[in-house]
């Protein structure tokens, strides 16, 4: 029996140790780590530089509070607002936490602007978080089953479809669309390049702010160190976490122009949120994004990645959907048990639905890529 609630349901494997994109468990058995803990160590597990900034700062100041100022969480936020041209962050310890500050800056805009029952767009098959207001947020049944009363007032459009936005123009009680630039969870959703762009013409057309939840997309995860990068666009509110921290739980919701004059003393917070060892660790993430040119990496992995996977499509392999190092595989029949047969294989990899979803450490090597191409070839000639 375990002394743990059942909301998850682990695979039998408890890993004690990790280096690059390796895990061990307790038998001394290595595995390829092909998800990063879920997008999250993007820099490898036990990066040294990260070891290092967690050991010095963990010797010298852990925590003090928001009630006073913290020097590497001011470094952090001006860093991460030069580089996403933002004007300000809000500190958070998770996605969902950063997401929740976004909405909340959202309906502060709606009743800055007289407008007492704010609406956010959000698209079907998202997924934004796990706490009441992210979870209303998220357009999937199956997140919110059993939660209801859900928190109002969310609007689902289909993602990918800017006609289903501009049907709600003539709606005065929205005030924002939230979208992922890529859809993770629900299976690596690329929409059409144009498609943020024409989102945010439609937001500034009508007053509403464009928030977009790079917690999955953002710190190098699909070549660019935002996902939004690519459309040349900025957002009004942006939300970042995972990668952020390489494994220390930090999330950040950045905000600019309007959307940035919003949260005033008193409105919002958080005990832990850019303490100074997530605040110095977070540094040291985006210092060797830098130095070790990943950015770079990660478009060259991509294609060295896709191509070897396309070379190994059986029939059962209907598309891949891609963009960096946020891969799917999309097969022709459920792919359920894959999950267990590449565990046993060594290789940790993620099942949703019809499709196998990887997300590699950004650092992997051509070396580990073939790994990934033949092992995954093994289990689809298996299936
Ligand atoms: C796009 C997106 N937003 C939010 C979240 C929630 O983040 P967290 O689990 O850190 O709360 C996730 C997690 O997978 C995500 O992929």
């Amino acid at each position: 029996m375990s002394y743990l609630m059942s909301n998850y349901a682990p695979l039998e494997v408890t890993f004690v140790k990790g280096k690059g994109c390796y895990l061990t468990d307790t038998q001394g058995e290595k595995y390829l780590d092909a998800l990063s803990g879920v997008g999250v160590v993007g820099l490898g597990h036990c990066h040294p530089n990260i070891t290092a900034a967690i050991q010095m700062q963990a010797a010298e100041l852990l925590h003090t509070s928001n009630w006073y100022h913290i020097a590497h969480q001011e470094t952090l936020a001006e860093r991460l607002c030069k580089l996403a041209d933002m004007d300000n962050v809000f500190f958070a310890n998770s996605g969902a936490e950063a997401n929740e500050a976004a909405i909340k800056i959202a309906r502060l805009h709606g009743h800055a602007n007289q407008i007492t029952n704010p609406v956010i767009l959000t698209a079907n098959q998202s997924f934004h978080g796990r706490t009441m207001a992210t979870l209303s947020a998220t357009g999937n049944a199956k997140v919110q089953a059993g939660f209801s009363p859900l928190v109002s007032e969310f609007i689902y459009i289909d993602f990918n479809d800017v006609s289903a936005i501009q049907a709600h123009t003539n709606n005065h009680n929205i005030v924002a669309v939230m979208l992922e630039p890529i859809q993770g969870e629900s299976g690596v959703h690329v929409p059409k390049d144009d498609y943020l762009n024409q989102v945010q013409s439609i937001c500034q057309a009508n007053n509403w702010l464009l928030i977009l939840d790079e917690v999955q997309t953002g710190i190098g995860r699909t070549g660019k160190l935002f996902a939004h990068q690519y459309n040349h666009i900025t957002p009004d509110v942006l939300t970042l976490a995972k990668g952020l921290g390489n494994g220390v739980p930090i999330g950040a919701c950045l905000a600019k122009g309007k959307a940035a004059t919003l949260l005033t003393p008193g409105t919002h917070g958080s005990t832990f949120g850019g303490n100074p060892l997530v605040c110095k660790t977070a540094l040291s993430v985006l210092d060797t994004i830098e130095q070790d040119n990943i950015l770079e990496h990660v478009i060259q992995m991509n294609e060295y990645l896709v191509s070897g996977l396309q070379s190994i499509a059986t029939d059962k392999v209907t598309e891949i959907r891609s963009k960096g190092l946020m891969i799917a595989i999309q097969l022709n029949q459920d792919c359920t048990e894959l999950l267990n047969a590449a565990l046993q294989k060594k290789l940790l990899i993620n099942i949703t639905g019809r499709s196998i979803r990887l997300l590699p450490p950004l650092i992997i090597s051509q070396a580990e890529a073939d790994i990934i191409i033949n092992t995954i070839n093994e289990l689809l000639s298996a299936l």
